[in-house]
């Protein structure tokens, strides 16, 4: 039982081999078979993918052309039509899967709910109708605020079968977060609950978007459901209860189709500016993306029971609780609350109680786990798993080794899987049936997936060099544009490295090909799994009365990854105090969502900068981090800043 203890990617050299058993039932058995797919993936994507969007998607109307590409500009699948929520439910009707679980639901406080294929289309047609009837037509926009219940599966679905674009936020998010997102995307209707239950407690989602509708003009009604039944206010003329809009509605709905392109959703995500980028993705390329990626890396099989511990606020939820998972015809586990209450074992309680078969989670979660001790784990058995998943950030080998034993129980392959809010669909991760996994690599590149590494110059440096990883081919899933904002797409995605995606990631590549991520190279940090922006950060802060001047920076830290710092300069006459620290990090949860509040608020005279005035964040990182300042420091203005900040704590 007792492993070798590994401290450092560098000192974990051992790779897992696919067992001969897990490879002769894999969706994708064979190293060579991965490899011939690959090549012919990127060599001739038009073949490639017009087979796999024949096979794969249901079409009201074939297609014409696989692709067009005007850089940086993707069409695929033009001249055809096509209906996403029919391609995630109603296609599973009338087959053996009809009366299969699509959703088991098990809620914070312990209520489950099963709802089949033939329950879902039930309830997706329904909610349709209410769309409709409030005048939603196709291109509108929805924005969906929900726990994780299976209304905001309903919901998503809903807006997919008429056209409508969803945006959803996590409930995280506050009310100034969610004003600003339904300004931008100028949403008509807004979904959301009186509450949800997280660690025993009800979380006010009405109370939040009752602020933030204070200005948001375009919104005309708001559809309420009922789950924790906390006193709520509703609003005469513009609030309707989920359950009073869809009394005695029909629960049978013609779908029309839609073309390829057609927007399926748009999700608000950080980047190096204050202002949150609305990446959008449409619907064929997508949906194939999520579909057949799901299929592969996690060897979808008819009786697998798949959980997910994303959030539907997020992409990984959208591709791998949703679209991905139902277009498969699986069963989607949803848990909606902490993976703490009542006690540490809820996730492991939950495996065996649903027999649940495939477990999809972060890192972040997964050194929580270690941290709250192997004896919540070892009460129970696990042994319906068969295979695990991992995203979000690199793994650590300590992490993957912990899950491997202690959760795989040396049995289960682990899937590391790199992707982005961007691309729409995992695109790196090694097939468990195929290749064996290298713990802390994020993996081979995925079907229709040309990844390399390259120098600041765009050259593609040897195996083995850090770099900064670029696609250099458009591939079916990626994000179409920024939504109001394509000079933004352009220069965010494909301004550093003309001509291709910048991913933003540093990485490099092995001699077996495998991609090993290091992490964000930009102003991005990555918080328990959350992406949040340095930028954004400063921008709440500078709407604070007492601030001057700010920068946010990330350290690392053990169980979040990474932890939020700010160094904050006050106004002239504004005096330090414990008090104004705490405000401060209120103000950040205001701004943005209590998950974005810092873990230190540094206050100091000065920032240090540069002599033409640019803030030196590298040396604020080694602040952060405690480290000595080391590097060129001949260009800062002011040294005593620095001893000054050091103090600070
Ligand atoms: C960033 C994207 C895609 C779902 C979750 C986050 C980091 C993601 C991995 C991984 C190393 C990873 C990258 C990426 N990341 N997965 N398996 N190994 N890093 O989505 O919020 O869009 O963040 O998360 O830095 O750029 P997101």
């Amino acid at each position: 039982m007792s492993e070798p203890k590994i401290s450092s990617a560098a000192r974990e050299k051992r790779v897992f081999k696919p067992s001969a058993e897990f490879q002769r039932q894999a969706n994708l058995g064979s190293l060579a078979t991965y490899k011939k797919l690959h090549a012919e993936s990127v060599n001739s994507p038009e073949n490639f993918w017009g087979r796999q969007a024949n096979e794969h998607l249901i079409w009201r109307k074939p297609f014409s052309t696989v692709l067009n590409w005007k850089t940086p500009h993707a069409e695929w699948f033009k001249g055809g039509k096509l209906n996403v929520a029919e391609n995630c439910v109603d296609r599973h009707l009338g087959t053996v899967r009809e009366n299969k679980a699509a959703i088991i639901f098990e809620g914070e406080p312990g209520d489950v709910r099963t709802i089949t294929y033939k329950q879902l289309s039930m309830h997706v047609c329904r909610l349709a109708h209410v769309f409709e009837n409030m005048g939603v037509k196709a291109g509108d926009r929805v924005a969906i605020y929900l726990p994780m219940v299976p209304e905001a599966i309903v919901a998503m679905l809903a807006c997919a079968r008429i056209g409508a674009v969803h945006t959803v936020i996590f409930g995280g998010f506050s009310a100034e977060a969610i004003k600003d997102r339904l300004n931008d995307c100028q949403a008509k209707l807004v979904i959301t609950a009186d509450g949800g239950w997280r660690r025993g407690k009800v979380v006010e989602l009405k109370s939040v978007v009752d602020r933030a509708l204070e200005s948001t003009p375009s919104v005309e009604t708001v559809i309420v459901l009922k789950r924790t039944a906390n006193e709520i206010n509703m609003v005469e003329g513009r609030d309707i209860w989920w359950h009073d809009a869809w009394k005695g509605g029909p629960n049978q709905h013609k779908a029309k189709a839609f073309d390829s392109e057609h927007p399926l959703f748009i999700l608000y995500t950080s980047g190096s500016t204050g202002k949150p980028k609305g990446v959008l993705h449409t619907s064929a390329g997508y949906l194939l993306g999520a579909k057949l990626s799901a299929h592969y890396v996690f060897d979808l099989k008819e009786n697998d029971r798949y959980f997910c511990s994303a959030d539907i606020g997020w992409i990984t939820g959208h591709s791998y609780v949703v679209y991905g998972l139902l277009a498969n015809g699986s069963t989607v586990f949803l848990y909606e609350g902490a993976p703490n209450q009542p006690e540490p074992d809820r996730f492991w309680q939950m495996i065996d109680r649903h027999a649940i078969t495939i477990l999809y989670t972060a890192p972040t979660a997964i050194r929580s786990f270690m941290r709250w001790g192997d004896n919540y784990v070892l009460r129970h058995r696990l042994d319906s798993l068969r295979l695990l998943g991992s995203v979000g950030e690199p793994i650590s080998p300590e992490a993957w080794r912990w899950y491997h034993h202690m959760i795989g129980k040396d049995r289960c392959p682990i899937v590391d899987t790199w992707w982005q809010t961007e691309t729409g669909s995992i695109l790196i991760a090694t097939l468990p049936g195929a290749a064996p996994l290298k713990p802390g690599a994020a993996g081979l590149p995925f079907f229709g997936v040309a990844a390399k590494i390259v120098d600041e110059q765009g050259k593609e440096v040897p195996r083995g060099t850090d770099g900064k990883m670029v696609i250099t081919k458009p591939w079916p899933s990626m994000l179409r544009t920024l939504w109001n904002d394509d000079a933004r797409y352009q220069s965010a995605y494909f301004g550093d490295f003309p001509g291709v995606y910048f991913t933003g990631d540093g990485a490099k590549q092995d001699k077996d090909g495998y991609f090993w991520i290091s992490g964000r190279v930009d102003d991005v940090l990555n918080i328990s799994g959350h992406r949040i922006g340095t930028a954004e950060v400063e921008a709440a802060l500078a709407s604070h009365p007492s601030v001057a001047e700010s920068a946010a920076v990330g350290r690392p830290d053990s169980l979040k990854g990474q932890a939020l710092v700010v160094f904050v300069s006050l106004k002239t006459g504004v005096a330090t105090s414990d008090a104004l620290k705490e405000d401060l990090r209120s103000h950040i949860g205001r701004e943005i969502g209590s998950f974005a509040k810092p873990d230190s608020v540094r206050i100091a005279a000065g920032l240090p900068k540069t002599r033409s005035g640019k803030i030196m964040r590298r040396i604020l990182k080694e602040i952060a981090a405690g480290r000595e300042v080391k590097g060129d420091t001949s260009t800062l203005e002011d040294f005593s800043v620095i001893a000054a900040l050091q103090k600070e704590d």
